[in-house]
């Protein structure tokens, strides 16, 4: 979740592009934004009541507004003050542009975008209610298989839509996933964040991943190696690979490409040989280790060639999981129908444990 703090990026943020209406404060929204410190509330565009932050990541903040037009709360993001160089207007204006035409229930929403009065761009999105991935992570250590799969097909439904628009992520990183919790099931997976997205139409010098000197920008540790070694010429697997990542950290609790610094962590996902996940986490059933080492190929023509291929996979061992958890419950009825008791396997108990941690911190949300 994000931290909640001052409006500290906004002073002096005077917003433009649409009218007041009878809803919003004329006081505040006539004149677009009011200083924060005069105790009012920051109204951008004559329309958003700027609340609080909800998370801030390179070169954007993400705040709780409320829209006074339509009465109800969303998330507006906006490129932090001292960000103002071309890139992070650039790549603000891209997530705008490729969240406005990817419509799926696994992508944030965006219902508006515009420009401040000082030239930054803003968007607006659907307020979310929950935790990044990264907290989650925190907070559990590690997930069950069950679950790790469930978060997984939900981000890979959202990438498949995104693929078949011919929009690559690029940034696919627990920071970037967000879990609503759900009364009855498991949380609802948003991917956010389509700032370093690039269209496969794209021209290579339309590329915010790597800056003029050829340093990488951004977080390393669930980039795929053609990324980090600077290929230009990737396409949509290195979304695949990041979800591979994301599914050995989730079930695993370590990170796949460890490093004091980003230097380090890009050595590590060059040439570092992964320990097989079951040599960390016994319980991981075989199927899904091979899973996520196909993700995780170094070599792209090796991995997953697309996301619904990945997918196929992932809800076959999702069966898997599910037929043994039947058997095991049928045979215990069967034992306890001729009086006889059996413990269930100790690995089902392992898995059942973050996943009781998960839902009773569903529960008290
Ligand atoms: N729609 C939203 N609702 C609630 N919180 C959000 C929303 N969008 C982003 N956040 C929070 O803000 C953080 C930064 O958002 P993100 O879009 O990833 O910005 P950046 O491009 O700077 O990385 C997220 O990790 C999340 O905690
Ligand atoms: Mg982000």
């Amino acid at each position: 979740m994000g931290s909640r703090g001052a409006l500290r990026d906004v002073s002096g943020a005077r917003a433009t592009g649409h009218r007041p209406t009878s809803g919003a404060s004329s006081s505040s929204a006539g004149r677009g934004a009011a200083s924060p410190s005069a105790g009012r509330a920051v109204v951008l565009a004559g329309r958003y009541a700027l609340r609080a932050e909800l998370g801030r990541g390179g070169c954007a903040v993400v705040y709780e507004a409320h829209d006074l037009r339509l009465g109800r709360l969303v998330a507006l993001k906006m490129v932090k003050s001292n960000a103002r160089d071309a890139q992070a207007h650039a790549r603000l204006a891209r997530e705008a542009r490729a969240a406005a035409a990817i419509h799926h229930p696994n992508v944030c929403g965006l219902s508006d975008a515009g420009y401040l009065e000082d030239g930054r761009p803003y968007l607006v999105m659907e307020r979310l209610h929950g935790e990044t991935l990264t907290h989650c992570l925190h907070r559990l250590g590690r997930l069950t298989p069950t679950d790790a799969i469930d978060i997984a097909l939900q981000l890979l439904s959202a990438l498949d839509s995104a693929h078949a628009l011919g929009v690559v992520h690029r940034d696919v990183k627990p920071d970037n996933v967000f879990l609503v919790p759900r009364s009855g099931c498991g949380p609802l997976v948003k991917l956010l964040d389509f700032g370093m997205c690039r269209r496969a139409s794209a021209t290579l010098r339309d590329d915010a991943t790597l800056t003029r000197a050829g340093q990488v920008v951004g977080t390393p540790e669930y980039m795929s190696p053609e990324q980090v070694s600077g290929k230009r010429d990737f396409d949509a697997r290195i979304d695949l690979y990041a979800v591979g990542v994301i599914l050995y950290e989730a079930l695993s609790g370590k990170r796949a490409f460890p490093g004091k610094d980003a230097r380090e962590v890009v050595v590590s996902v060059l040439v570092r040989s992964l320990p097989p996940l079951r040599s960390i986490c016994p319980d991981v059933p075989p199927a899904l280790d091979r899973i996520v080492a196909r993700a995780m190929e170094r070599d792209a023509s090796f991995r997953y060639s697309s996301a619904a291929e990945f997918q196929g996979d992932l809800l076959e061992a999702k069966a898997a999981l599910n037929a043994r958890r039947l058997r095991g419950i049928q045979t215990g009825r069967h034992a306890v129908d001729h009086g006889r008791t059996r413990q269930p396997p100790h690995h089902e108990g392992e898995w059942d444990e973050p996943t009781r941690q998960l839902r009773s911190s569903r529960r008290s949300a």
